[in-house]
């Protein structure tokens, strides 16, 4: 199949292997993008207050669809941080309740819990997960470890970021449902990335960015709240939506929908998104980019001394895979990569330990692959054969 590197926007001279961060938007959607933009800019008013719902409701429904929910149950918000904030704020925990979680999730996030856990004085608890993670069991028998009686939810990604490691939160939603626990799902790279159905895992709170792996431009992310939980969220900004003298659509929405003049033009693309990735056969090279990915990383872990951090499967892989590195400066090794050799990858930590993540899109080819393997020969990395215990 032909690459199709050249529909993106990014610069031809970089190896590009960071797809995982802030994702890459091809032209024909982010044409779409600026259409809506000058659409609006034409006609500010009867934009903003009519035909922007309209075109809205046709994005969402779609949205809704592919991500197996009602589109009723969704609003779009600029990225996960907001929205994992949004729901803490929401639910205030109190002394004496605890959060259970693992050690491996993404930073800001940590950040967000901790914060309110000094705040409120909740437990924030950060269970170990071991690795190499071998088997769903191996993780939910760490995972849960973390429980005890005060633990009134669970929050966990579904796809790590400086580990790239899909987690299997269907089951963990299953169980702590079982428990009586709320569940909140930091789904940031899953849609167009993982087969997602929001049905089958049933937690009650699910984020996930559209300008990741659905390509979407950026600031375009959802948050998903089950039904029974929607009367409990609060608006993080409070505006015309709040005892709206009109409702047109539920309370949830209307609050969470009216936040205030903003540019909705990344919220409508979903429409431009599906057209994308059904024109381009998305399905078809992304499984070839997973083969990619399962056959490269220990060739890529042998290469640098390291071992694999889970089991050469898409149970756990997708389109990412991070290797175990030792190195004296991983900041300097980032720039030595970007500037000497044209190489965008990140060089990542997660507690003690530093990651090289490499995504594998559908613009990368395998002669990106060889040259990253011949660039990391030349450059001092260290071996690094496990990972902190
Ligand atoms: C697990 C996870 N959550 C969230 C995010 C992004 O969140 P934000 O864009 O709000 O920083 C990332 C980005 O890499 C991620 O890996």
């Amino acid at each position: 199949m032909n690459n199709i590197k050249d529909q993106f926007l990014l610069n031809p001279d970089i190896t590009y292997f960071n797809h995982g961060s802030f994702g890459a938007c091809p032209k024909p959607i982010f044409d779409d993008y600026q259409r809506w933009q000058r659409a609006l800019e034409f006609e500010p008013v009867q934009f903003i207050t009519k035909k922007r719902e309209e075109a809205l409701l046709v994005s969402k429904k779609i949205f809704a669809q592919y991500v197996g929910c009602d589109h009723e149950d969704f609003f779009f918000i600029q990225n996960p941080t907001t929205a994992v904030n949004q729901i803490v704020k929401s639910l205030n925990f109190k002394s004496g309740d605890e959060v259970l979680t693992t050690d491996l999730e993404y930073g800001a996030m940590d950040k967000t819990f901790s914060f309110y856990s000094k705040k409120l004085g909740f437990v924030y608890r950060r269970q170990h997960i071991s690795l190499p993670l071998l088997s769903k069991e191996q993780f939910l028998e760490d995972f849960w470890k973390g429980y005890n009686e005060k633990t009134r939810a669970i929050f966990l990604c579904h796809c790590t970021s400086a580990t790239a490691l899909i987690f299997p939160v269907k089951e963990i939603c299953e169980k702590a449902k079982s428990l009586g626990l709320i569940t909140i799902v930091d789904g940031a790279h899953i849609p167009g990335h993982v087969p997602l159905d929001l049905k089958n895992i049933q937690a009650d709170f699910y984020t996930g960015t559209l300008h990741k792996w659905l390509l979407s431009p950026k600031g375009c992310t959802f948050l998903y709240v089950n039904e029974n939980f929607q009367d409990r969220v609060e608006p993080l900004i409070i505006s015309w939506g709040y005892e709206a003298a009109k409702p047109i659509k539920t309370k949830f929405l209307e609050e969470n929908e009216q936040q205030g003049t903003r540019d909705f033009s990344a919220f409508l693309t979903a429409p431009a998104i599906m057209r994308f990735f059904e024109e381009n056969k998305m399905a078809e090279r992304q499984a070839a980019c997973r083969k990619v990915i399962l056959e490269q990383y220990p060739i890529f872990c042998d290469l640098l001394g390291a071992k694999p951090i889970c089991k050469l499967s898409n149970e756990f892989l997708g389109q990412m895979c991070s290797i175990p590195i030792k190195t004296k400066d991983s900041l300097q090794l980032k720039e030595t990569l970007y500037h000497d050799h044209k190489i965008e990858i990140p060089i990542m930590q997660q507690g003690n330990d530093i990651y090289m993540r490499i995504s594998f899109q559908v613009y990368n080819t395998m002669d990106d692959i060889e040259y990253l393997k011949e660039t990391v020969k030349k450059l001092e990395i260290m071996p690094r054969a496990t990972v902190s215990a």
